[in-house]
């Protein structure tokens, strides 16, 4: 049969092929991410291929029972604990933590008589020893090899029957001998999951894929593997602070945009319950551009405290500086601010900052940070005990978001007395005052900013 072949290139990052190469991918537009592909093909040979018998959906038995962890920030992230024979992918930046949070939750399931084997491309049988004496998990009857060989894990994934969990760390390390390419590159990643996740799926097994993943896409993998799996989890967090999110991008068997939050200590991973409080730093005292959000994340209420700085700049070009929030939103509301308050910001560089190292994704945050900026900018401090949320319309109009009566729920338990949000009509059980701002001009009147600051 005459075979063709094609010299492709593929974007390391997200995977899209291009005919020539060009230093810029067209589809996600990141630099010096295009790898040469070689491209075999021929045309279908069905000889090998048969009919395939029809399942009935009505009769088709539901899956088994989920595999729980016990790390309750896990099992919600995951919409309940693990689904049977499901693929998880986690990624996140090499260093975030992704082992030590592997090897915790791989030690919680063999507590429920689940067998689990951990494969380690980049750390040796001794290094996860020393690093389970350090987490306090080392008696845990977890199998573990160190190998990079798709073809010796998948040989040794069958001799040992009876496997629950597997987990490889990290897939970028993971090699298929029968392909030239080295290690890391986008079709060794590819094949590697794709013949893994083959393997798993016909045993039954789960997996659990770790990856690497850096902002510039300089490591291969991540954004194609997204769509061979049914969960992808992604570990985040800065590294000045200990505090650590998981969030579920993708969810075959749950809801997405679920969070679960650690704090990093010396002894491994920790849970955080109350995780208002742990953002809240400030709380109780008052300083000028600091505002409390109520947010919702996924499904879980926190409150977060927005920080915004308004400095006088003799530069043509201010400073528009945004850690935690989107960039282009705050370009936003700092001219509805200047169109509806009759500010000018022109000439003042703007900074703002979300606190612990949370990103902010709700457009009901822009209340918040509408307040944040003007209490910089009249140098005066909101009020205390008080929560902010609304969207804003680029008239200045707030607007009604969702779940209101849960972020005031929060705020009560937090013991929160104010809330300044936008109009609606519930009936509100909760003995914190509410404030219906229906303008942002409002804010001006409300929080008493005099107007020649
Ligand atoms: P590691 O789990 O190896 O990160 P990754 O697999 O994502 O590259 O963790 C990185 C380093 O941080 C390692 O030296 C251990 C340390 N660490 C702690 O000391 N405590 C913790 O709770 C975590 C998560 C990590
Ligand atoms: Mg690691």
């Amino acid at each position: 049969m005459k075979k063709n072949k094609t010299i492709q290139y593929t974007c390391n990052l997200c995977g899209s092929i291009h005919s020539k190469w060009v230093g810029k991918c067209d589809n996600c537009e990141s630099w010096n991410t295009l790898y040469e592909e070689n491209n075999n093909f021929s045309s279908l040979n069905d000889k090998n291929s048969k009919v395939i018998e029809l399942n009935s959906l009505k009769q088709t038995k539901s899956t088994k029972k989920r595999i729980l962890t016990n790390i309750r920030e896990f099992d919600q992230v995951c919409g309940g604990g693990l689904v049977p024979g499901s693929v998880i992918l986690l990624g996140g930046d090499p260093g975030i933590g992704k082992s030590t949070l592997l090897l915790q939750v791989l030690a919680k399931i063999v507590d429920d008589k689940y067998k689990c084997i951990y494969v380690s491309g980049e750390e040796s049988v001794q290094q996860i020893k020393i690093r389970s004496d350090r987490i306090g998990v080392s008696e845990k009857t977890i199998s573990l090899f160190s190998s990079t060989d798709v073809g010796s894990i998948i040989k040794t994934v069958k001799k040992n029957n009876n496997i629950d969990i597997l987990a490889i760390d990290s897939i970028q390390t993971m090699f298929l001998n029968t392909l030239e390419s080295a290690p890391g590159t986008i079709s060794q990643v590819r094949s590697s999951a794709q013949e893994l996740i083959k393997i798993t799926k016909n045993l039954d097994i789960n997996l659990i894929l770790v990856s690497h993943v850096t902002k510039d896409g300089q490591i291969a993998g991540p954004r194609v593997l997204e769509h061979m799996v049914d969960t992808v989890l992604y570990f985040e967090g800065e590294n000045s602070n200990d505090y650590r999110v998981l969030r579920s991008i993708k969810n075959r068997f749950g809801p997405t945009d679920e969070i679960g939050i650690f704090e990093m200590t010396s002894l491994g991973l920790h849970e955080v319950i109350n995780a208002s409080q742990i953002f809240l730093p400030n709380h109780g005292t008052q300083i000028n551009g600091n505002a409390i959000y109520a947010g919702i994340e996924g499904t879980r209420p926190i409150l977060l405290e927005i920080q915004a700085l308004v400095a006088s700049t003799s530069h043509s070009n201010p400073r528009r500086s945004v850690i935690g929030w989107d960039n282009n939103r705050l370009s936003m509301i700092l001219a509805i601010l200047e169109k509806s308050c009759g500010i000018s910001l022109g000439n003042k560089d703007v900074y703002l900052n979300v606190v612990g190292g949370l990103k902010i994704k709700e457009t009901a945050a822009d209340l918040a940070v509408a307040s944040a900026i003007l209490s910089s900018y009249f140098a005066k401090p909101l009020p205390n005990k008080s929560l902010i949320f609304g969207e804003l319309g680029l008239s200045g109009e707030v607007r009604p978001i969702k779940q209101m009566i849960k972020r005031l729920n929060e705020g009560k338990k937090q013991g929160f007395k104010n809330a300044y949000m936008p109009p609606s009509n519930f009936e509100n059980k909760n003995n914190i005052a509410v404030n219906k701002i229906n303008k942002v001009s409002q804010l001006i009147e409300v929080f008493n900013f005099t107007r020649n600051a």
